[in-house]
């Protein structure tokens, strides 16, 4: 079904007519025959860009993206470029160089990147390069695939002159050989109030791009992907509608297929905040959810410049840069009891 039928559709069952209220409230600017083709078109009488948001206090790849837009760079640069100054962070146990090992002790990097084209690239169980993000970028650049995983992405990256590293810094194999004294297995809430890196930014032309990275579940089986590297669940943009990405028990995001949920939503009318909220709800709302042994988090901003976050528990943030003000806002969240 096309847009325009998607909308139509929509009237016919009373659902249209908020959708096209709400978003007229939102995006004032709007034309209704953008509306009607489900397009969302940034007013730049509302919107200050360019705007870059991430997962989590995360200042200094926010600051570093915000340059990249400034020096007139695309919102897909910035993106790399602020994912990349985390996964150079060796103190961040969750993403890049310093992340967290699987339980044998491997660390092993997911990520991906999708630009205002709706083209996409992402590398899974990459192992012994730290840019990973980098490597996604190559992937959706220089080859005709989206996904490299394992053996195949690392040589793919070697041939392309990423550096073999190795990524188990002592403060991790610290940890690693703490965890491995009882070797329980559960999902850390807010591990260090840090997860998954994920960063959306709109450009000075309106256009948006995002990516996220990480280095997945502390102490997973071997093998195990997240929901960081699958586009639709970690991460997904639409430059005509708003784009999202998730952190947190990524089997929990990819279940409900979190990110791509949170655009469409927002294609029908919600604004970002109210897409987010929706998304935490398909979870948390699942009969017999788990919900309080684990968190989840999305961050989400629409054509418009709106941005929204919620997560399942307390404690999850989100830093934006826009207008010279580089601020972590903390997120409202699901479970208040
Ligand atoms: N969200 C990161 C992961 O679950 O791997």
């Amino acid at each position: 079904m096309n847009r325009r039928k998607f909308i139509k559709n929509a009237s016919l069952t009373g659902v249209g007519l908020a959708v096209g209220n709400s978003l007229v409230n939102c995006a004032d600017g709007n034309s209704k025959e953008n509306l009607e083709k489900g397009k969302i078109i940034a007013n730049p009488s509302k919107v200050n860009l360019p705007l870059v948001i991430a997962t989590w206090d995360v200042k200094n790849a926010t600051a570093k993206a915000m340059e990249v837009l400034q020096a007139g760079g695309n919102s897909l640069d910035a993106v790399e470029q602020g994912c990349k100054i985390e996964e150079a962070n060796e103190k961040g146990q969750s993403v890049g160089k310093g992340g967290l090992p699987d339980r044998d002790g491997n660390v092993t990097l997911d990520a991906c990147i999708m630009d205002k084209h709706g083209n996409c690239g992402s590398v899974v169980y990459l192992q012994n390069i730290t840019h990973a993000v980098s490597v996604a970028r190559k992937v959706m650049e220089d080859t005709p695939h989206v996904m490299l995983a394992g053996e195949g992405a690392k040589q793919f990256a070697i041939s392309k002159g990423f550096k073999v590293e190795d990524l188990l810094t002592e403060t991790s194999k610290k940890a690693w050989e703490k965890w491995k004294v009882e070797a329980k297995y559960k999902p850390i809430i807010n591990i260090e109030n840090h997860d998954t890196i994920g960063m959306l930014a709109i450009d000075k032309h309106g256009d948006i791009s995002g990516a996220c990275t990480t280095s997945g579940l502390a102490y997973k089986l071997g093998g195990r992907v997240g929901d960081s590297p699958i586009i639709g669940s970690g991460l997904f943009v639409d430059n005509e509608i708003g784009a999202c990405v998730a952190t947190g028990l990524g089997e929990e995001v990819v279940k409900t297929v979190g990110s791509f949920l949170v655009v469409e939503l927002m294609r029908q009318g919600k604004s970002p905040q109210d897409a987010c909220e929706e998304a935490i709800s398909r979870i948390v709302n699942k009969p017999n959810s788990d919900y309080k042994n684990f968190q989840v988090g999305y961050i989400a901003v629409n054509k418009s410049g709106e941005t929204g976050s919620y997560s399942i528990h307390q404690w999850f943030s989100m830093t934006k840069f826009q207008d010279g003000v580089n601020e972590q806002i903390q997120s409202d969240y699901f479970n208040k009891v």
